[in-house]
């Protein structure tokens, strides 16, 4: 259930569950992203004249009150992202909370502690999560589920808590399951998908459900090398997923079958050890083994020739997902790879923002696109949902989106 107009929600009170679970480093906020994108839902609820409770997990504190894990720094952000005040309130369900929802007037919006520093919030029991689930209903009149980065999750403020309360989609949630449709089901062509990060395993569902869908696949970051190696490459050190060789190369299989073109990287940035200063060199897949004298050499970016050339289809396609970066941008020297790919999503072939559709996946992916210098607004879209997004690109009933039908 979505709503179009906020101020159906004048002078009631509502349950806003956002993700706010920002990257910190100690109270400072590394990317407020998330702030942002949950910013417009909060900001139209108090304008109408809504008193609003926000409420979101920060980390996984582990079902206790752990200062480190708190949200009060993300009031003052919230407050900086909506253009007003808000409150915040030192527990979840206990007296501060209680005493602070109560002082609300119209317009007002108060941010409640850490949901996960209760241990029911995540609990695997359905009744204790119903329990905790009651106790939050127990200050509003309605819930609105906004924070699509944790729709994956069957907690009880995503879950549970819409059983007990009038529910919505906010606008954050309601845009990113159209933006993710439009990529399952209406696309347009040519469609490339763009995989990266350290892990095949955690790709394998995306890579499952696109390969039928997307007319490109094209593949960089650690998981390279599981599917080089899937192709009999001598990867020399290079980081590889032995147990999942097996499903890679039926992925192959399914490619050469009909599916996706699969891209592999044809030439490698190896490097002598995992450091910022490494010693580096390039070589072609067939030779990653031609290490100089006494060097390991473990691959850390895609080489030139292919960023070179997955940027070319990039910016041959209509539409572009890309998740997960080509390589290990937080080191300079091995960010190159990641920066072709992020460019060349933000460009058309004649140098202009084209009439196309551009999606960033993942909180990783947004962060190391922000942290490489570019906006947001140079994507179409920039999805606040890691795990989320990857989960609803799988094909999966997710039961934060299920709760809200
Ligand atoms: C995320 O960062 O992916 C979401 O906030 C969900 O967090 P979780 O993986 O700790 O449930």
């Amino acid at each position: 259930r979505t709503f179009t107009d906020p101020s159906i929600f004048a002078h009631r009170t509502v349950l806003v569950r956002s993700d706010l679970n920002v990257p910190m480093d100690g109270t400072t906020i590394t990317d407020n992203g998330r702030v942002l994108a949950s910013a417009g839902t909060i900001r139209a609820l108090a304008e109408a004249g809504a008193r609003v409770i926000v409420i979101s997990h920060l980390g996984r504190p582990g079902g206790a009150p752990d200062p480190h894990f708190s949200l009060a720094p993300v009031a003052g952000e919230l407050a900086a992202a909506i253009g007003r005040d808000v409150a915040f309130a030192s527990d979840t369900v206990g007296e501060d909370a209680a005493a602070k929802v109560a002082a609300l007037n119209d317009g007002d919006v108060l941010l409640l502690e850490n949901l996960r520093f209760n241990p029911e919030e995540t609990s695997k029991d359905e009744g204790e999560r119903r329990e905790f689930a009651s106790r939050l209903a127990a200050f509003a009149d309605d819930f609105v589920s906004d924070g699509f980065g944790v729709v994956h999750r069957k907690q009880a403020s995503v879950y549970e808590l819409a059983e007990l309360l009038p529910h919505y989609a906010g606008s954050l949630v309601q845009a990113e399951v159209e933006v993710s449709d439009r990529l399952l089901n209406s696309p347009e062509r040519p469609f490339t998908v763009v995989l990266g990060g350290s892990k095949v395993s955690d790709k394998l569902g995306v890579i499952d459900n696109l390969i039928a869908r997307a007319d490109n696949l094209l593949i960089g970051g650690g998981m390279v090398f599981t599917f080089l190696a899937a192709l009999g490459h001598d990867i020399g050190s290079s980081l590889v997923e032995k147990d999942r060789i097996d499903d890679v190369k039926g992925y192959l299989e399914r490619a050469e079958a009909g599916g996706a073109r699969i891209m592999l990287p044809t030439d490698i940035v190896m490097a002598a050890s995992f450091a910022p200063d490494a010693d580096h060199w390039v070589r072609p897949v067939d030779a990653l083994e031609d290490t100089p004298a006494g060097a390991a050499g473990l691959g850390l970016d895609i080489g030139p020739d292919t960023a070179a050339a997955y940027a070319e289809v990039i910016l041959g396609s209509k539409t572009v997902f890309w998740n997960g970066p080509m390589g290990v941008f937080e080191f300079p020297a091995f960010a190159a790879g990641t920066k072709t790919v992020a460019a060349a999503l933000t460009a058309s072939a004649d140098g202009a923002v084209a009439d196309r559709l551009t999606v960033v996946g993942g909180g990783d992916s947004a962060a190391a696109v922000r942290a490489l210098g570019f906006s947001d607004d140079e994507f179409g879209h920039i999805s606040t949902g890691g795990g989320a997004s990857l989960e609803y690109l799988e094909g999966k009933t997710l039961p934060g989106i299920e709760a809200l039908a």
